[in-house]
């Protein structure tokens, strides 16, 4: 059996986050959820994470999906595996993979590609590496005659040593009871003062065990974040690989400036995306649809040809042609049916709104079901809340909501039924029937004619009469 450790015990101090380091986000996602997604296309669901800083925003977020080992003190990687050595010793035959919940771009073929070296060549423990650049703040790898020979933190290395461009990525694949006799070899006798798991590279040699590196093509793979700075650097390239799979796909961008689009995110072919416009979560958009400038969208459905410019929609599904926007917000629960128009400061929440619907302006429509064809007047208001429940109204086909209607819940518009402006509606209204509540106008002839006097007819020597 083989099984993966993954270490977000760290506090991540260069970051200066009320989180732990692997819960900040790399795009909407925590880097630890990265790494996890990894493991589990790479095969791999046998997974404990070890804990440590802020363990409780950890165990929230994993919300007892896997198992979690928890590091009390942060004496550093090795020190981190050791706390993971009851869930080890439960399945010992087979190999472990440790991960570092702080290097998200560690990707299921590299892990495949890692543990088929591993086994071919029969190591006790196969670290992956890569090439970089600029391989500042990493473990460096010194090779021998027989390959390698160690691995040094940069905090330890000489000069010489720091030239080295071969890093290590945080990721090994171990034979899992070479390991867990490893782990008993392991000092604290460095510039840290850290359990480094880095010395069972050397210390597995020291003992006749074979040891070998794995190293990637990619050096995207390895990078690891240890500040805000690197952390940018890991946004930057995953919004740009992820812009570049949209477009192998079909999707077109006429310019990407603030244009964020989640890992999760699927997208039709056809569709414009326009700048200042994030799509987060598990966000599905179908073909030939414009969405931006400006638009946020977290977790909805949306079908063809729907154009939104500058809407926030959450959690909710828009449906084929609907048309929105600019300035609009679908909040949670919303279903919006097929060629349903929005226009501007128009509020949607947790409601239904039925084929071809028109909502033009300033309305706001929250718990209801509306039928198809409905037409609302500007500045019509749900009154859904009476400060102690939340109720529905139900609006039939073809009605006709005059301007600044007021529709106070629980209640209900028959089909086709008609609102005169201004009512305020607090009873069910039949079928084809309107509903008019409207005091006696009364009009004061000549009203404002003494106090227009002055500004109409001025006096002709300039002074006061
Ligand atoms: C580590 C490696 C370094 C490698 C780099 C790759 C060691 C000694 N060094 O360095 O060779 O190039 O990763 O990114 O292993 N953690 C714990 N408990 C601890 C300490 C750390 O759980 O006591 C976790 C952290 O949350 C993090 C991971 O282990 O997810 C790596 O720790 P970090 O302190 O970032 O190690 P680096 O200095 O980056
Ligand atoms: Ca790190």
């Amino acid at each position: 059996m083989n099984q993966v450790v993954i270490l977000a015990g760290g506090h991540g101090k260069r970051m200066k986050a009320s989180l732990p380091k692997p819960m900040l986000e790399v795009l909407d996602t925590p880097m630890l959820g990265w790494v996890i997604r990894a493991c589990e296309k790479a095969g791999l669901s046998r997974i404990c994470v070890v804990t440590g800083y802020k363990a409780q925003y950890v165990e929230l977020y994993l919300n007892n999906r896997y198992r979690t080992a928890l590091q009390p003190e942060q004496l550093g990687t090795g020190h981190a595996v050791m706390q993971a050595e009851k869930f080890m010793q439960e399945f010992t035959d087979g190999n472990t993979l440790v991960l570092c919940g702080d290097a998200p771009f560690m990707d299921s073929d590299t892990i495949s590609g890692a543990l088929r070296l591993h086994e071919e060549q029969e190591n006790a423990v196969t670290v992956i590496t890569a090439e970089l650049d600029q391989p500042r703040g990493y473990g460096r790898i010194l090779r021998g005659e027989n390959g390698i020979a160690a691995i040094v933190e940069e905090k330890d290395a000489t000069e010489a040593q720091r030239q080295v461009r071969e890093v290590n990525s945080g990721a090994y694949w171990f034979r899992t009871k070479a390991l867990l006799e490893l782990l008993g070899g392991l000092s604290q006798s460095n510039a840290q003062g850290e359990y480094y798991l880095t010395d069972t590279i050397g210390l597995a040699l020291e003992r006749g065990m074979k040891a070998s590196a794995y190293r990637t093509e990619n050096p995207d793979v390895v990078l690891g974040a240890n500040t805000r700075r690197d952390l940018l650097h890991l946004n930057e390239v995953a919004r740009q690989r992820i812009l570049d799979r949209h477009m192998d796909n079909g999707v077109n961008f006429v310019c990407t400036d603030g244009i964020i689009i989640g890992n999760d995110v699927e997208i039709g072919a056809d569709t414009t995306i326009l700048p200042g416009t994030i799509l987060k979560g598990k966000t599905k958009i179908g073909a030939k649809c414009t969405i931006g400038p400006n638009c946020l969208i977290e977790n909805c459905t949306i079908g063809e040809r729907v154009t939104l410019n500058y809407v926030q929609a959450y959690g909710s599904e828009i449906e084929d042609a609907v048309k929105a926007g600019p300035f609009v917000h679908i909040r949670p629960n919303t279903h919006l049916k097929n060629g349903v128009k929005i226009g501007d400061f128009v509020e949607v929440k947790n409601s239904t709104v039925g084929e071809q619907t028109a909502i033009a302006h300033l309305t706001y429509v929250g718990d209801s079901d509306v039928g198809k064809k409905v037409n609302f007047g500007c500045g019509t208001v749900t009154v859904n809340y009476d400060g102690m429940k939340k109720q529905r109204c139900v609006i039939g086909d073809n009605c006709f909501i005059g301007c600044n209607t007021n529709l106070v819940a629980p209640v209900k518009l028959g089909k086709g039924a008609y609102t005169a402006a201004g009512t305020t509606v607090t009873k069910d209204v039949p079928d084809y029937a309107l509903a008019v509540e409207r005091a006696d106008l009364k009009v004061k002839e000549g009203y404002s004619l003494r106090k227009l006097r002055d500004k109409l007819f001025p006096p002709e020597d300039g002074g006061k009469r």
